[in-house]
């Protein structure tokens, strides 16, 4: 019986800039996304009773038709016309939940490329891009991974990097507090009310933008040609103001040590600070650590890589 086990790394946003609204509903963003080490791990194996039962070694995760590994599954197989395929999946959850780090969209692109490989359904990259983004914004960057500039309500993904130039080597520390939490249309939801007098309203408008940060200092830096500027993140100024948790989060880091860049991930509510390597992200650790503990911060030091969700055939442990 065939098993595979898919990594699903976390990711933060290096630039989340909201440029206005679309008639949609959704935002129009321009964004830099980072993958980092920091993943899941799904195991899959078939069955034969037409279920997708998903058992996660952390209780509070909904494992029934909330998750987006179960939409993922339910999309693949309806697409495919088998209604009849079935798999059970293991999830071993590492990235937060509820965190801005794509945890959700991660699990749902890893199912989408492992399920797609179990059942033998053939699908090219192209469409299993497709059935991402109609998942969720950030899922087509899980998929892919790396650095990434990401378009449109953020499917839209263009290289950060010119070919040849490996990501940043940079390390990161998360912090979050456990039950902190913000939704995602809430934070979007405040930036409109807001910001939203100052929406760019024009195609041009936005690839003005866009532009403005292809040929910015910050790809410039994560290519290794200067100074990291300070990152942006739209949301956090929205979000900052009244999550007390996000507030008091980028106080303590910007006290980690030396950090080159401080900011909030996605919606929030997690946090996160770069340093140049490992070590000194995790002497920046130790440096808040007792400040962290008591204000109920969990954290973690980890670092960028190159990689998307990414399969291994066999060895499902199961
Ligand atoms: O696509 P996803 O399910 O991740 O989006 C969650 C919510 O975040 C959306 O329903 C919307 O309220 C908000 N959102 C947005 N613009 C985007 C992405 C998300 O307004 N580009």
């Amino acid at each position: 019986m065939p098993t595979f086990s898919v990594l699903a790394p976390a990711k933060i946003n290096l630039h989340l800039e909201v440029l206005g609204q679309r008639s949609d509903g959704f935002h129009e963003l321009a964004m830099v996304m980072q993958s980092l080490d920091l993943a899941d791990r799904l195991r899959l194996r078939p069955r034969a009773d037409a279920s997708i039962e998903l058992r996660c070694d952390r209780a509070d995760l909904p494992t029934d038709g909330r998750n987006l590994i179960v939409q993922a599954g339910e999309l693949l197989r309806s697409r495919a016309g088998l209604p009849e395929l079935g798999a059970t999946i293991d999830l071993e959850k590492r990235i937060p939940i509820g965190a801005g780090l794509a945890g959700g969209s991660s699990d749902g692109a890893a199912a989408l490329m492992g399920l797609n490989a179990l059942w033998g359904l053939g699908f090219d990259a192209a469409s299993l891009h497709t059935f991402a983004a109609e998942l969720g914004s950030d899922m087509p960057f899980c998929l892919e991974g790396g650095t990434r500039l990401c378009f449109g309500r953020g499917e839209i993904l263009e290289p950060a990097l010119p070919a040849g130039i490996a990501g940043p080597a940079l390390a990161v520390l998360l912090i979050k507090q456990p039950e902190a939490s913000v939704s995602t249309p809430w934070a979007y939801g405040r930036c409109r009310e807001m910001r939203g007098d100052f929406y760019l309203q024009s195609q041009s408008d936005f690839e003005q933008r866009r532009q403005a940060l292809r040929q910015g200092p910050l790809l410039a830096a994560l290519a290794g040609g200067g100074p990291l500027p300070p990152l942006r993140n739209d949301l956090q100024a929205v979000v900052a103001p009244e999550v007390d948790s996000v507030a008091l989060g980028l106080e303590l880091l910007r006290r980690a040590g030396d950090p080159l860049a401080v900011a909030m991930s996605g919606s929030g509510p997690s946090l996160f600070a770069l340093y140049a390597d490992l070590e000194t992200a995790q002497a920046g650790q130790q440096r808040i650590d007792a400040d962290l503990v008591a204000a109920g911060f969990t954290s973690w030091c980890c670092r960028c890589t190159g990689s998307g969700v990414s399969l291994e055939v066999g060895d499902a442990g199961l």
